[in-house]
């Protein structure tokens, strides 16, 4: 796999990662009791932990990169919600029940898990990043053993074959989402020389341009045409 590929993985899991804290900490604030507020308060700062390994794995494979490449890394804010991490119509927790909520933690932490082990592979299991990796996967087996025990407690009627059904919905939105984005790459390799085209039009017709006309000293800026676009 080539080293672009690693680095794309690197830069979507931060933003999971990142996304998930802000999940739980969504929750956190919504608790109705003080055990369950702490529960989620722990989670959201192991995933916050998650969030700045990863943040260093990347920072650490992207030094010596130029910097037009580097910048297809930048991490925004604003990027959570246009990547789809964190949705713009409010947090799950305040679109979902409680109990589909405790069923998109058990099964999410289930899949972080084994998409963690793919990377794990990619950055070597005896290498130091690896080994950060691996205790990762640790805290989401955790996290995800807490969502169950949770569940056993609350819904004991719930079925297993209820959570594998929620397991594969989950599975599908994953990919759908790895779809979307790779498509999104595709289109942008085929817009960008037509951006780039139209960029450079605009700045030559406005190089033609003679500011000059446009002096408003001393000028009654009343008797300006409205229809003046300077
Ligand atoms: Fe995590
Ligand atoms: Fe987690």
């Amino acid at each position: 796999m080539d080293n672009t590929k690693i680095l794309g993985i690197l830069y979507e899991t931060i933003y999971a990662e990142h996304g998930s804290a802000l999940e739980m900490l969504a929750a956190c604030k919504q608790a109705k009791s003080s055990s369950l507020a702490f529960g989620y308060f722990e989670h959201s700062k192991d995933e916050y932990n998650h969030t700045k390994t990863f943040r260093k794995i990347l920072s650490n494979k992207t030094s010596g990169i130029n910097t037009s490449e580097l910048r297809r890394f930048r991490i925004t804010p604003q990027g959570l919600i246009r990547k789809g991490y964190v949705s713009q119509n409010g947090y799950l927790v305040e679109n979902m029940s409680l109990k589909n909520f405790i069923a998109y933690v058990y099964t999410n932490e289930l899949l972080a898990e084994s998409s963690f082990s793919k990377i794990v592979k990619l950055l070597g299991a005896n290498t130091e990043e690896g080994r950060s990796v691996m205790k990762i996967m640790e805290d989401e087996l955790r996290h995800h053993g807490k969502a169950k025990e949770y569940f056993l407690r609350y819904f004991p009627f719930l079925q297993p074959w209820q959570l594998s059904l929620y397991k594969l919905r989950e599975s599908i939105k994953n990919k759908g989402r790895k779809f979307y984005h790779s498509n999104i790459a595709l289109l942008e390799h085929i817009f960008y020389p037509l951006y780039s085209l139209f960029a450079l039009i605009i700045s030559r017709l406005l190089k033609s341009l003679n500011l000059k006309e446009f002096k408003r000293s001393n000028k009654n800026l009343m008797d300006i045409n409205y229809k003046s676009i300077l």
